[in-house]
């Protein structure tokens, strides 16, 4: 079967590889078929390269070929990625991407247009790189009813959340390595505020409760505002820091969808997810907990999950039945500053007393060199505008959700 990649950037020839080196396991996979690159679209030169008489800077050139019946798109962004997929798909060729942007923000229309041509959109490599997670979520726990969802999502922040806590590495230079090693977005900003993983959480809310859910929906906070104070004092609460995608259902109409830096407890199987991997924790009510881990993030890994879903598409050359959601809307999600109750770690320009004073019995946490002006605890469980309307009048440098997880 012929088969084409658009974008050859880090996953693109991550996967154009892959269908290389994999023949003969590829083969087997889909009953004999094998998979051929025939074109590859980027505008950009590669001299050198030697897949040279496979490069082209026309769509037109895979759209109109015939011979051609599943796309990997690789390109990343919405545009013009979502144009030429929904041509694609249109034109009754499968699609299959690792375009976690184009998913959060158009899965909805291309799911419906792959459905609609009888082919195929899949998406497997769009959350946590190389892990299994779309089909287990849409096939293996599709008897549970879905408590909750809490993800180590972004391998960047992983990596610089790991690299500033185990050796006390600056953000700058932990987020530096993370680029030498070609896991961060292009812009950085999409990772280390929180985008990245904001677009990965409204991907599995989509699928885990069957509505779509727009990243404007999403409060994302990144992991800027950490450092290593914060980092000593977390561990004296035995605890450290880890950007979260949280998803929890409220009623049958409302869930909370959020992105932010929380604090896991030494224990939880989050905590010791290090470095550029990832990992998912899906609470259903009849499975319980169940952790998927893997690597988030880099060439082979999410090539491996685009090539995945090519073999799939290749194999199912009719629509699979068992992938999409229906439409959102505006008060699905809700505010999880004004609904979730949780205990909160706090950092402030403060005295005890005046902690004390303002939200009673807190547990105070220590760390070496602490400014005889600086406190730092863990507070009872309350929402966060319950907790930002008693810290009136104090000089709040930190907060930071922790986590039941
Ligand atoms: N920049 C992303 C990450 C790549 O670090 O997780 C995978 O989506």
């Amino acid at each position: 079967m012929k088969v084409a990649v658009m974008g050859y950037g880090t996953v693109g020839s991550g996967v154009v590889e892959v269908i290389e080196s994999h023949k003969k396991s590829i083969t087997a996979r889909t009953g004999g078929e094998m998979l051929e690159v025939k074109h590859i679209l980027d505008l950009r030169e590669f001299p050198g390269d030697p897949h040279s008489d496979m490069f082209t800077k026309d769509f037109n050139d895979i759209l109109t070929d015939d011979e051609v019946k599943v796309v990997a798109e690789t390109m990343g962004g919405v545009n013009p990625a979502f144009d030429f997929t929904m041509k694609l798909l249109k034109a009754g060729k499968s699609v299959v991407t690792s375009n976690k942007e184009l998913v959060a923000q158009k899965g909805l229309e291309l799911l419906k247009a792959a459905k609609d041509n009888g082919v195929n959109y899949l998406f497997e490599a769009s959350v946590g790189g190389g892990i299994p997670i779309i089909r287990p979520m849409s096939q293996c726990l599709a008897a549970n009813n879905v408590e909750g969802i809490a993800g180590i999502l972004n391998g960047t922040t992983n990596f610089i959340l790991t690299k500033m806590i185990e050796d006390g590495m600056t953000f700058e230079d932990a987020l530096k390595l993370a680029q030498d090693n070609g896991y961060a977005e292009k812009d950085p900003t999409a990772d280390i505020e929180g985008f990245d993983a904001c677009r990965k959480v409204c991907i599995l809310a989509s699928l885990a409760f069957g509505k779509h859910v727009y990243p404007n929906q999403v409060n994302a906070e990144g992991i800027t505002r950490i450092t290593l104070e914060d980092v000593s004092y977390i561990s004296d609460a035995n605890g450290v820091i880890k950007l979260l995608g949280q998803i929890k259902s409220i009623d049958d109409d409302h869930i909370a969808a959020f992105v932010s830096p929380a604090v896991v407890f030494n224990g939880s199987q989050l905590a010791s997810v290090n470095g550029v991997f990832n990992a998912i924790l899906v609470r259903g009510d009849a499975v319980g907990d169940v952790c998927f881990y893997g690597q988030g993030a880099g060439k082979e890994a999410t090539a491996s999950a685009v090539v995945a879903d090519m073999v799939d598409s290749a194999i199912h050359t009719e629509r699979r039945r068992n992938f999409g959601w229906g439409d959102g809307s505006e008060s699905y999600v809700v505010d999880e500053k004004a609904v979730l109750s949780m205990p909160f770690y706090v950092r402030a320009k403060s005295s005890q007393s005046a902690v004390m004073s303002a939200l009673g019995n807190v547990k105070f946490l220590k760390r070496v060199g602490q400014p005889s002006d600086e406190v730092a605890f863990i507070t009872d469980s309350m929402t966060q505008n319950e907790l930002v309307d008693k810290l009136d009048g104090i000089d709040v440098i930190n907060i930071i959700k922790v986590t039941n997880y």
